[in-house]
């Protein structure tokens, strides 16, 4: 049962079936080119996707727009150092905005900067730097079926591993992403949090958590971590996110915002350079590229991230998700994780072999059933890697229904049924970056 009611709505509509045929094919056949209003279920992203609370709008309406000093930064501090326990913060436009402030000040050219599982923008920003980003995912991340509390865990011996090859002098980070989004949004347990911790300080590097799913995070680890069974979600994530010398976040997910994000740390020099470059990228470090009200927006959403009605039902959903399309014949990778269900597109479409994207052929394929929008998180968003061709369909917070969810399940059942019509994709234009590719290549059917 959810605890809220909506008092605002928008309309959306199913386009016909020839609209949906006209608009992939504009589209490259790449759900990102798509108009959003041809989409009718947008399971594209939960970033900055979701439903502000009364509560925020009402900040919304109070925020506070002084260029510096502004109250609102003040409410954001305050909100941080409660929910999150760090002393300092630099707000952003976003997360990644996070990512370029704190990478930027830490990370130089040659070094390594191993991470569970790198987020595409957080590997793209170690990148830029001339670092090599290195995944050490558990090591049961990569399999769909296998039944693990924590599939999300950062694997230390891969750490070690890389300190044998590189040393420890070139490795100034370490970073660990909670929920695991490139591994299906798995959890981490703090029992882990605390041994990367361990690692990052044997090796003298800076402890990051890039927290964008904290509090959904914190919520796997009440359920599943037996010593905080009768902790709660805000005691959770307080005491996970200690042990990290700072934090990079996207507040467009678990701080329930459409835009912001910010980094957090302890160390005053860390902050200090920190503000140096939010200047220079972001703005003032009173407002970091964000209006006062955003902000004040921001604020009130992290407190409501960790109230126990909102992030148990959040995740339940997902749970729901997951279980409709598994009762309607469709793979999906288990357990489901914290803001999304992944698709496992290889058995969904098995006689699509890997070089023409298996993953990318299902995002498309959903559209055409159903005007349900995913995206794929497999061999064509990470080129070069060795991860399973997953759809990933994450569910915006606080914003559709059961019945939404309903007709999801129906269409991938539908694709399933008609599989043998979808025989892969090639790729006909790809931007310089490889990395970012998936944003804004063009596609044809193979
Ligand atoms: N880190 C993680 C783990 C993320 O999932 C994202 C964004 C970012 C960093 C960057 O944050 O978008 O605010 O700049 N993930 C979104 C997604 C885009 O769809 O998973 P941002």
């Amino acid at each position: 049962m959810r605890s809220y009611k909506a008092k605002m709505v928008e309309p959306i509509t199913l386009p016909s079936r020839e609209r949906r045929e006209e608009a992939l094919d504009a589209a490259g056949y790449n759900a990102f080119n798509l108009d959003a209003d041809d989409v009718f279920v947008d399971l594209l992203t939960d970033s900055g996707t979701g439903t502000m609370s009364a509560e925020q709008w009402g900040a919304l309406m109070r925020g506070d727009e002084a260029y510096a000093g502004s109250r609102s930064f003040r409410e954001l501090r305050e909100a941080v150092r409660e929910v999150m326990g760090f002393e300092h913060v630099v707000p952003t436009h976003q997360g990644r905005g996070a990512e370029n402030v704190v990478y930027g000040v830490l990370v130089e050219e040659g070094d390594a900067v191993p991470n569970n599982a790198h987020f595409d923008t957080t590997r793209a920003h170690v990148a830029n730097q001339g670092a090599d980003p290195v995944d050490c995912p558990h090591e049961l991340a990569r399999d769909p079926d296998a039944d693990h509390p924590f599939k999300g865990n950062f694997d230390v011996d891969a750490g070690w591993e890389l300190v044998e090859d590189v040393g420890a002098e070139s490795i100034p980070v370490v970073v660990l992403t909670v929920t695991n989004n490139s591994v299906a949004g798995q959890p981490v347990s703090v029992a882990n949090t605390r041994e990367v911790a361990a690692f990052a300080d044997e090796i003298d590097a800076t402890f990051v958590i890039d927290a964008c799913r904290f509090a959904e995070n914190a919520h796997f680890v009440r359920e599943r971590e037996a010593e905080f069974a009768d902790a709660t979600v805000a005691e959770i994530a307080r005491e996970q996110l200690s042990y990290a010398d700072a934090v990079t976040m996207s507040g467009k997910k678990d701080a329930l915002v459409n835009i912001g994000g910010f980094a957090a740390m302890d160390d005053p020099d860390l902050f200090e350079a920190a503000k140096q470059r939010c200047i220079l990228y972001e703005g003032f470090p009173t407002y970091g590229g964000l209006a006062g009200r955003d902000v004040a927006a921001m604020a009130v959403g992290l407190r409501e991230a960790v109230e126990p009605p909102y992030v148990r039902e959040r995740v339940e959903q997902v749970a729901e998700l997951g279980r409709l399309l598994t009762d309607a014949g469709v793979p999906v990778y288990e357990p489901t994780g914290g803001h999304a269900v992944y698709v496992d597109a290889e058995s969904v479409l098995p006689h699509v072999p890997k070089e023409r994207f298996p993953g990318q052929e299902l995002v498309c394929a959903l559209y055409l059933e159903g005007g349900v929008r995913g995206v794929e998180l497999g061999g064509f968003a990470f080129p070069g890697t060795d991860r399973p061709d997953l759809v990933r369909l994450a569910l915006p917070r606080r914003t559709y229904s059961r019945e939404h969810l309903e007709h999801v399940a129906e269409t991938a059942a539908a694709v399933r049924e008609s599989a043998e019509c979808y025989e892969g994709l090639r790729i006909v234009e790809e931007p310089p970056m490889r990395e970012l590719r998936h944003f804004s290549a063009r596609l044809e059917p193979a």
